[in-house]
């Protein structure tokens, strides 16, 4: 097997907290920088994500291991499918979620077993880990607020253009996601940088090349 030059950069956070936003943004200054970078998101961009990024998103009743299992099968494919040539070709990978996802909405959020999904993960994606994990953590109301999700704000939904099945959850199913986050990354500090997403996305982008160039 080649040696792997690449870097795997996964992004995580709650919905609304600006991770697609930075992603395009980090593949912009990292391109401009002379890198090769291919920006990817999960669920949804492995050969067979569409359709499962489909069910996870729109299905109705999905048991929870179900939801669990596909997330799983779409992120196996994009690891063997997508990143893993692409690191190997000595190309940086911007990932717009990733195996952190799974722990902290199945794990912390609904409550699954997390010692289980952390073995899962590990299968799903044959231990590939990412070099480092920009986690954007802002108050989840706020983030909520910016993709429109939740009457509690009382716009009567009217901003309601992007929901989906998991940004429908409770405000606490959200707050579970973010202690989560927080959580996981108090466990591995050397791959976790925190972000203040909580700012402008300039700035937000800056936080992110400091951490990256610091490594
Ligand atoms: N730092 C920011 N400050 C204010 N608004 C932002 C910021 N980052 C993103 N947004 C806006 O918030 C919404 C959600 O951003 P997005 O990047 O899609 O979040 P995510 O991918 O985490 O769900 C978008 O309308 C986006 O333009
Ligand atoms: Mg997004």
């Amino acid at each position: 097997m080649p040696a792997m030059e690449g870097r795997l950069i996964s992004i995580e956070g709650p919905d609304g907290a600006g991770k697609s936003t930075l992603a395009l943004g980090l593949r912009n200054e990292l391109a401009a920088r002379g890198i090769e970078v291919i920006l990817t998101r999960e669920p949804g961009d492995g050969p067979v994500g569409p359709q499962i990024r489909q069910v996870l998103l729109e299905g109705a009743d999905i048991d929870q291991w179900t939801e669990v299992f596909l997330f799983l099968a779409d992120r196996r494919q994009h690891v063997e499918g997508l990143i893993r040539p692409a690191l190997e070709k000595g190309k940086w990978v911007v990932c717009d979620r990733y195996l952190d996802s799974t722990i902290v909405y199945q794990g912390y959020g609904r409550d699954l077993d997390v010692g289980l999904l952390r073995k899962l993960n590990k299968i799903a994606t044959s231990g590939l880990m990412p070099d480092r994990t920009l986690l954007i953590d802002m108050p989840v109301e706020k983030a909520l607020a910016r993709i429109g999700v939740a009457d509690l704000f009382g716009d009567g939904g009217a901003k309601r253009n992007r929901h989906d099945r998991l940004d429908r959850e409770p405000v606490e199913f959200h707050r579970r996601v973010r202690d989560g986050f927080l959580a996981e990354a108090r466990l591995d500090p050397a791959r976790f940088a925190v972000l203040d997403g909580d700012q402008e996305p300039a700035k937000v982008l800056e936080q992110a090349i400091a951490s990256l160039t610091a490594s």
